[in-house]
């Protein structure tokens, strides 16, 4: 299927935080039952060895995503450090529901970071899940670029396709945000109000789930954008699909600077 860039809510600006906070709360909740990046793991343990990175500056945090499993399943795979979440919109209530395990410092930079230019004091290994897809190709590029040009290395990673298959996943979206918000952390009044009051985060989330499916990059949309990144032939990029516990593949784009030394 043809990438397109429809409208997302959660792109927004003027998006009311209690709905934007809502939405990526619940993504959160959702990756993490569904351990949709528990293949990950050893992909960015491997680069992060490679690399002899300790900190990571996840990029487009949101609600934390997949950062509770992700920080014992890189434990399991013998890697630990510090975190630092970033968002353009921070959440910053979320870092406290990821309760790291004992080797790991997490904490959410409290200000905006747009993942296009990080701030250069934000120096760890350069990670983002679930919202590559923001970006389109020119934007893609400037994040890619802008690790690039301070030769930091970067992760991205997505579990969503523009597929049938992952288009049919989503669509129970409004019922199971309907079952499940009261148990979503950090629980706030607000997200109940708007989903059993006036339902508008099933709503919400079921578009910009829909809309995420049709803008994901291809393995080959991928490759490409990388070729048109000014240096990165400087860098060592493993682009491809890796198989976990659930029925999709995630797409992954790993890029570590070359040694020159
Ligand atoms: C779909 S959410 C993904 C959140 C989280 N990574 C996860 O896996 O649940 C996308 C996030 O990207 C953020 N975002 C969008 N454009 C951004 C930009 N230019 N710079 C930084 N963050 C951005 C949004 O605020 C939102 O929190």
């Amino acid at each position: 299927m043809a990438r397109r860039h429809l409208f997302e809510w959660e792109d927004q600006p003027w998006l009311p935080v209690a709905l934007r906070d809502g939405a990526t709360d619940y993504l959160r909740f959702m990756i993490e039952l569904g351990d949709a990046y528990g293949a990950a793991s050893p992909i960015l343990a491997d680069a992060m060895r490679r690399s002899r990175a300790t900190r990571i500056t996840d990029l487009c945090s949101g609600g934390g995503g997949p950062w509770r499993r992700l920080t014992r399943g890189l434990e399991r795979n013998g890697v630990a450090g510090d975190l630092v979440l970033t968002d353009r919109f921070p959440n910053l209530r979320a870092a406290a529901a990821l309760e790291p395990p004992l080797r790991w410092r997490v904490a959410y930079h409290p200000e905006s970071v747009d993942a296009r230019a990080v701030p250069a004091e934000l120096a760890g290994f350069r990670t983002m899940f679930s919202a590559f897809h923001h970006f389109a190709p020119a934007d893609a590029r400037k994040v890619l670029a802008d690790a690039v040009a301070a030769r930091i290395p970067i992760g991205v990673f997505e579990a969503t396709r523009s597929d049938a298959s992952a288009i049919l996943a989503i669509l129970p979206i409004p019922f199971l945000v309907l079952l499940t918000m009261p148990f979503v952390r950090p629980f706030r009044w607000s997200s109940i109000a708007l989903t059993y009051l006036l339902p508008l985060l099933p709503l919400l989330v079921l578009w910009d789930g829909f809309v995420s499916c049709l803008r994901t990059y291809t393995v080959a949309e991928l490759r490409a954008l990388v070729a048109e990144v000014p240096g990165s032939d400087g860098y060592t990029w493993d682009i491809g699909e890796a198989k976990g516990k659930g029925p999709l593949p995630l797409t992954y784009l790993v890029g570590v600077p070359k040694l020159t030394a």
